[in-house]
């Protein structure tokens, strides 16, 4: 069985993370998606989410393409991973390109291209500028 990894926040899930994780699923048998919990968001990454953890792996597990989810609550933790799971392969978007390069001594690392024009950001900026737009005209 071949294993596949990948990590990220998936907040406001769009066609962009669909992309993704069917690609990683079709580099294996078993995709894992590591997700990124609220406090690991805020504390790591200066990210406040508006869909929150549990949520988000709700929304991960009835994907098609994912098998398993798990809480992705620190950096140092994809080494890991990488062993207790067996993973062959890890993925990323290239937005990460090359920052993930020190993992090829423990499993194949693949960044894919990312989906153009679409992004939790942009979906929040788009929604703050509606809001925005009915509160002048209201
Ligand atoms: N991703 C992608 N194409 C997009 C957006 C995201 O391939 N248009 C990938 C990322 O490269 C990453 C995974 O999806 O491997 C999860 O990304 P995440 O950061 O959760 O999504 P973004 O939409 O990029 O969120 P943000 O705008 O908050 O950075």
């Amino acid at each position: 069985m071949k294993t596949v990894i990948t990590y990220g926040t998936f907040d406001l899930f769009h066609v962009g993370h669909v992309n993704l994780l069917k690609r990683a699923k079709e580099l294996g048998d078993r995709l894992i998606v590591a997700v990124s919990t609220d406090e690991f968001n805020l504390q790591e990454k200066g990210k406040t989410t508006i869909v929150p953890y549990e949520h988000r792996v709700k929304v991960l597990e009835s994907c098609r393409y994912v098998d398993m989810v798990i809480p992705e609550e620190g950096w140092a933790q994809k080494e890991h991973d990488i062993q207790k799971y067996a993973v062959d392969v890890f993925v990323m978007g290239d937005d990460w390109l090359g920052k993930f390069d020190e993992l090829k001594s423990l499993c194949e690392v693949v960044y894919f291209p990312r989906t153009q024009n679409i992004s939790s950001s942009e979906i929040k900026n788009a929604l703050s500028v509606l809001a925005y737009i009915n509160k002048e005209l209201t």
